[in-house]
């Protein structure tokens, strides 16, 4: 494969990023001519944020997986399309070609239509990072179900919620997980949320663990056996269902201010597009090399750059199982050495954790196929930046510090590696075809350099957000009420003296833990679900490791009698509600919170104290009973 529209200088970028605003549309259609299409478009694009109603490649027609998968098969049927490392080092690795992967997707297609999916169903997929786990995902897309990928560490309640919004008919899990030193019993954590699902019919179960499991009689079938039946039919070729550009691709829910998760809809032409395009771009790969981006398939990273960005550009995409502390802190650099991999693509929490181990992980494993470093999902301090470059990169290797969304699709805000400037803790700048804009909170533009604001895009890319699945207005009012005719991101943002931008965190009531996204709400709810529970506000506040931390502060009905105990049941009680990944770090029992007269609480005075800022809480004098806040500056934890 060639990338025509691979950028190779600062002069490609600055002249590519001016064509995508003098001509958006004449950009946009460049780059989509170099993708197999059914049918062309009509119109590259049509929109209207007030609705929001965006439309791209209108009138075209095609099906993901023969970009992914068909169109290389001439050329690049040999290669490793994607390379599995297991959890447990001495396991085998897995290899599969593009042929295998191919035929495997169309394969497990034929199982999904065996089980009565159709073209719109929705699908969803819960489990851990094996191959079968994006086979899955490339099978949907292949016969037009929309999947929905639960994370792995999301509890029966989060699965259920999910499932229902959705109202998925089919599920598709394993046995079990294996993560680190743990195994997760996906299967019976799905019987536990389906007794809330009458919408979902089927459930497929993949063998991974080997854990016993319980299969329900006309509900669930096994993966395996279900293969061998599409084998004996002779395995009937599956073509591609020919897809509407506009056709949902994928739902995939994400945390916002509110208590309930949303359902982000993406749709198949615009972020085909958009994940090629900014895949290719920000990391520069080249044909051959060996990419390995450590996310999970369960958030947008895995969708985006494990899985349909690099297939889409005929990549081979390194997929691993495990965390980067089993079975020691050198698993990723065992990892890069072992297949030699070019480009790393991580997240800031990961280097800050492995940071603390030392070089004696690091020492003696060789480094020297790495070209490129990328991380994602929260911002970078300074300190790891500089580790990662040093001691992964050796000195040599640009880092790009990739800003983006669910909601985005794809990387917005990014160096270009080794083609556009770097700057320790900056995303820098934005992608050809990405119009970023500060705002003020009334929503005028604020213009020149060394300025703070709302970041927000004043004009559609074709991996944008559509819907948010089953109720358009609260896509609405999330994305496009808080500042007319602009795309609101929720993150502050500051572009310095030369024009860099650097994401400054969000100004919602949205937490970042280890690179996942939280509601504070959501927490609080599952906080309130102990029974010992009255009241409870939740805040984040700085973190060496996870970037943030959960502080809750809690009332509790009768005098906590054992406040440790007490702390423990309301973690488990969390972790069974949300997941593992949403329980506190910090619970400080209160007698109160401080709240406005109309009882609203003022976070903004918990923050403060959450982050230790005590002598700097600003006005209290409307608060109903300042007295707490004394009380509360006490107990800080
Ligand atoms: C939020 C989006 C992007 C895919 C993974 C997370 C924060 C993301 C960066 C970055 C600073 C970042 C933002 C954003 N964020 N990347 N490079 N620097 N902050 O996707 O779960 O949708 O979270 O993550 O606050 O709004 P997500």
């Amino acid at each position: 494969m060639s990338y025509p529209y691979q950028l190779k200088n600062f002069e490609d970028y600055q002249q590519a990023w001016q064509h995508s605003v003098t001509d958006p549309e004449g950009f946009w259609a460049n780059v989509a001519d170099h993708f197999y299409w059914r049918r062309k478009w009509d119109k590259v694009l049509e929109w209207d944020f007030k609705q929001p109603d965006v439309k791209w490649f209108t009138g075209a027609k095609l099906n993901i997986t023969e970009n992914c998968l068909d169109r290389h098969l001439g050329t690049l049927g040999h290669q490793p399309a994607i390379i599995w490392e297991p959890n447990d080092p001495d396991e085998r690795h897995r290899i599969l070609t593009y042929r295998e992967l191919y035929t495997k997707v169309c394969q497990f297609a034929n199982v999904l239509k065996n089980n009565g999916v159709k073209k719109g169903d929705r699908v969803c997929i819960y489990m851990g990072m094996i191959p079968e786990l994006a086979i899955a995902v490339l099978a949907c897309a292949r016969i037009g179900a929309i999947h929905s990928v639960v994370f792995g560490g999301f509890s029966a309640q989060s699965i259920a919620d999910r499932i229902q919004d959705a109202q998925a008919t089919l599920v598709i899990t394993c046995d079990g997980a294996f993560r680190g030193s743990k195994d997760i019993p996906l299967k019976s954590v799905i019987d536990d949320a389906l007794m809330a699902c009458p919408s979902v019919k089927k459930v497929i179960v993949c063998t991974r663990t080997r854990t016993p499991v319980s299969m329900l009689k006309g509900r669930d079938v096994w993966w395996e056996d279900e293969i061998k039946q599409v084998e004996t039919m002779g395995n009937p070729p599956v073509p591609a269902e020919e897809m509407d550009a506009e056709d949902m691709l994928f739902i995939l829910y994400t945390s916002g201010s509110t208590g309930k998760p949303k359902g982000v809809v993406h749709t198949c032409a615009g972020y085909m597009v958009y994940a090629n395009y900014t895949f290719i771009n920000t990391f520069q790969y080249k044909p051959g090399q060996v990419y390995f981006c450590t996310a999970d398939i369960g958030w947008i990273t895995g969708h985006s750059y494990i899985v349909y960005g690099p297939l889409s550009a005929g990549a081979t995409t390194l997929m691993f199982e495990g965390v980067p502390t089993y079975p020691d802190a050198g698993r990723f650099w065992d990892i890069v050495d072992k297949f030699r991999v070019n480009v790393l693509y991580t997240a800031p929490t990961a280097i800050r954790s492995l940071m603390g181990f030392g070089l004696g992980p690091v020492n003696h494993k060789d480094l020297s196929s790495l070209t490129t470093l990328g991380t994602v999902g929260e911002p970078i301090n300074e300190e790891a930046w500089h580790w990662y470059k040093d001691q992964i990169g050796k000195g040599h290797c640009p880092i790009t510090d990739t800003w983006w969304q669910t909601e985005t699709g794809g990387i917005m805000i990014a160096p270009i590696a080794g083609v556009t400037p770097e700057k320790p803790g900056y995303a820098t700048l934005p992608l050809p075809g990405i119009q970023p804009v500060l705002v003020d909170e009334n929503g005028k533009e604020i213009e020149g350099n060394g300025v703070n604001g709302n970041l927000c895009i004043k004009f559609p890319w074709p991996g944008m957000i559509r819907t948010t699945y089953g109720d358009h207005e609260r896509c609405r009012t999330t994305y496009f009420a808080t500042f007319e005719n602009l795309y609101f991101t929720g993150d502050g943002c500051l572009r310095d003296e030369d024009g860099y931008y650097r994401i400054t965190g969000r100004v919602d009531d949205v937490l970042n833990v280890s690179g996942h996204r939280i509601g504070t709400a959501e927490v609080e709810n599952a906080i309130n679900m102990h029974a010992g529970v009255v009241e409870s506000a939740v805040v984040g506040y700085p973190h060496e490791i996870k970037g943030q931390g959960i502080y809750a502060f809690v009332i509790s009905e009768m005098h906590v009698k054992d406040p440790d105990l007490t702390k423990k049941d309301i973690m488990q009680t969390v972790a069974r509600i949300i997941g593992p990944i949403a329980k506190p770090d910090k619970i400080q029992f209160v007698s109160g919170l401080p709240k406005t007269r109309s009882g609203k609480i003022m976070r903004r005075i918990l923050r403060k104290i959450a982050e230790g800022e005590l002598d700097n809480l600003g006005d209290t004098s409307t608060l109903l009973d300042p007295a707490v806040v004394e009380e509360i500056k006490r107990g800080k934890l």
